[in-house]
């Protein structure tokens, strides 16, 4: 028996929105959680036991925060592999370091899924400006520029017109080696979450149908209105790559469904991801609790979705001119819930969401969009009224 039972300590390297969700999930449960982060009032740090605050390249700080639990897991990518070897000699990591060193190099990541035989999109790997002017010849008019190392909500990337940019852009990305794609045209942009425990036993959530704008995500939606063929492609991929990657805890695969139904693997996130936050709402197991378990090897839940539910991304431009959002405006709206992370607002940065239930995934996404509509309608209202 190999179960990490409640009552048990879980650590988390990584403190932000995610780790804040994980570690509700977990005290739901009845563990102790202790989060590692650079900043001590991290979004985790108001509901976790303790906050080592230390920098994600810390091992010292890494071993520290596994000395008192009995499981480590990860709520973001960029954690320094000398402090998840070092910490795993003293407590499981799950999931493991190499996993994380997968997924820290697009190159790395998106050459391992080629070399494994999971589809990707046309894609080329440049160390400078002539390489990567050569790399555009290739991928056409329209490209998007990625660099391998550190990228999140659309940043670290650009988009390439042709050649005739290509210095400009290297410059731009701070003259770092790159991936380089052919921007393909998207039907639709669809997620896979997989759970696994140590042994192997694995449970695929419904793919979730995920809106970007500008790069971020904007809304998500589960399950998926798609059809039962790409619905089942698309699971049998995230399971294969979990599989094969011996993922312990969750792995999100974000993908990208063309015209003619083929389906291509964009990136890995070997975490909770904002495009199943929804599954707190209507499925029977959250990611947030599924991770717990399987982190712990525990039995997993089921992801059994019982109603659509969408979410709607709540950024730092809500809190019009330092204005309190009226989120009353949304809380009035039945089947419309209201998730801040408590952090402090910031142009672009990803502070909440609101969630809504609907008959179906249309409908779900409506009333998400209408709800943040009628935020911002009531919070610049407000704003505008004569003071008292
Ligand atoms: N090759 C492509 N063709 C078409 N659209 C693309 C391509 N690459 C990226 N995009 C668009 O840009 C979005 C963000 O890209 P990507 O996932 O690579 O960036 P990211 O910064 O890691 O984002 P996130 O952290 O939000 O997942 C994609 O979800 C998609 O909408
Ligand atoms: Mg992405």
């Amino acid at each position: 028996m190999t179960s990490v039972l409640p009552g048990s300590t879980l650590g988390i390297l990584g403190g932000g929105q995610l780790g804040r969700m994980v570690t509700l999930a977990a005290r739901t449960l009845g563990y102790h959680v202790i989060v590692l982060d650079p900043d001590p009032h991290c979004a985790a740090s108001a509901v976790a036991d303790r906050v080592v605050a230390a920098r994600f390249d810390d091992a010292h700080a890494a071993v520290e925060l596994a000395r008192a639990s009995d499981v480590v897991t990860v709520e973001i990518e960029k954690i320094g592999i000398p402090s998840l070897e070092a910490a795993a000699r003293i407590a499981p990591v799950r999931p493991g370091a190499h996993v994380l060193y997968l997924v820290q190099d697009r190159a790395r990541q998106k050459d391992w899924l080629n070399d494994n035989g999971f589809p990707v999109g046309p894609y080329w790997t440049v160390h400078s400006a002539s390489e990567l002017a050569d790399a555009s010849e290739l991928a056409g008019p329209d490209a998007f520029v990625k660099s391998t190392t550190g990228g999140y909500d659309g940043r670290g990337q650009l988009r390439l017109a042709g050649p005739a940019a290509a210095a400009e852009a290297w410059r731009q990305l701070g003259s770092r080696p790159c991936v380089v794609e052919r921007a393909l045209p998207l039907e639709r942009e669809i997620s896979v979450l997989v759970a696994r425990r140590p042994g192997g036993d694995t449970v695929v959530y419904p793919p979730a149908w995920n809106h970007h704008h500008e790069g971020v995500l904007d809304w998500s939606v589960i399950p998926a209105p798609i059809g039962a063929d790409i619905a089942a492609r698309a699971t049998a991929i995230g399971a294969g790559i979990a599989a094969s990657l011996d993922v312990v805890g969750l792995l999100v695969t974000e993908m990208f469904v063309l015209g003619d139904g083929t389906i291509t693997v964009n990136e890995l996130a070997p975490r909770p991801h904002n495009s199943f936050h929804h599954t707190e709402l209507t499925v029977i197991t959250s990611q947030f609790e599924q991770a717990v378990r399987a982190v712990c090897d525990l039995p997993l839940g089921s992801p059994e979705v019982v109603k659509p539910a969408a979410i709607a991304n709540l950024f730092g431009d809500m809190w019009l001119g330092g204005a309190t959002p009226r989120w009353d405006a949304a809380l009035a709206m039945p089947n419309v819930r209201v998730h801040l992370y408590g952090k402090s607002p910031r142009p672009g940065r990803k502070m909440g969401h609101l969630g809504a239930v609907g008959d179906t995934p249309d409908a779900a996404v409506a009333l998400a969009v209408e709800a943040r509509r009628r935020v911002r309608d009531a919070t610049r209202a407000a704003g505008a009224a004569p003071a008292a």
